[in-house]
C-alpha cells in the first residue's frame, strides 16, 4: 500500500475538520496519483470533501464504526479486518491511504511508500502525520523542485521503507 498526505513544516495535516490550505497543484497531483486506484480514509475525511461525496474515479473506501453508514459510490468498511477481506484480491500498489490522522497512523505499518507534498510553512493545525525525518522506518528518496500556488511554496516529495 501508498499514502498520499500534504503536510506543512510540522507535519501539520487539517485543522477544525479541513485541509490547511487550498493547493491547486497538490489537488492535480493527487488526482494523477490516485485515478482509477483506490482509496481508502476515514469517515471525517470523508465528510470533509466536498459535498461529503466520493472522489469520482476511483474506488473510495471508508472507514466508520457505525454499521448503518451508507453513502453512494463508496465501499464501507467497519474495521481493519473488512477492509483488508475488502481489498483481498486488488493489487496491493494500488491502494492509497488517504487520511485523516487516525487512519494514516493505523495504517502506516502497512505502506511502503509515501507522498508527500510538503508546504513550506507552519500552519495551525489540530491534526498530524507523523514526522518521517525522524522516523527509523522511512527514508525520502525523491523531491522535486519548488512549486508555488497562491504564494503558498511547497515541494513534492517520496519517502520509501528501508
Ligand atoms: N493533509 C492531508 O493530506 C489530509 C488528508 C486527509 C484528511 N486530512 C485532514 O485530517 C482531518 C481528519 O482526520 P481525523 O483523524 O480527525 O479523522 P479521519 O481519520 O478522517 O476519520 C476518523 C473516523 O474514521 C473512522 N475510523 C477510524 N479508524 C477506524 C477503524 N479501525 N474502524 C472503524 N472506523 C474507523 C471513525 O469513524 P466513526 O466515528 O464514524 O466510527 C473515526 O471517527 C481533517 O482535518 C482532514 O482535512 C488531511
Amino acid at each position: 500500500m501508498k499514502a498520499i498526505v500534504v503536510a506543512d513544516e510540522n507535519w501539520g495535516i487539517g485543522k477544525d475538520g479541513k485541509l490547511l490550505a487550498h493547493l491547486p497543484g497538490d489537488l492535480k497531483y493527487f488526482k494523477e496519483k490516485t485515478k482509477g486506484k483506490t482509496l481508502v480514509m476515514g469517515r471525517k475525511t470523508l465528510e470533509s470533501l466536498p459535498g461529503c461525496s466520493p472522489l469520482p474515479d476511483r474506488k473510495n473506501i471508508i472507514l466508520t464504526s457505525d454499521d448503518c453508514f451508507e453513502k453512494d459510490g463508496c465501499v464501507v468498511c467497519n474495521g481493519m479486518d473488512q477492509f483488508f477481506d475488502e481489498i483481498f484480491f486488488d493489487d496491493g500498489q494500488d491502494v492509497f491511504v488517504a487520511g485523516g490522522e487516525s487512519i494514516y497512523e493505523q495504517f502506516l505499518p502497512y505502506c511502503e511508500e509515501i507522498f508527500v507534498t510538503r508546504i513550506m510553512e507552519t500552519f495551525d493545525a489540530d491534526r498530524y502525520f507523523i514526522n518521517l525525518d525522524e522516523s527509523e522506518d522511512f527514508i525520502k528518496t525523491w523531491s522535486s523542485d519548488i512549486c508555488e500556488d497562491k504564494g503558498v511554496k511547497y515541494r513534492f516529495e517520496k519517502y520509501e521503507r528501508k
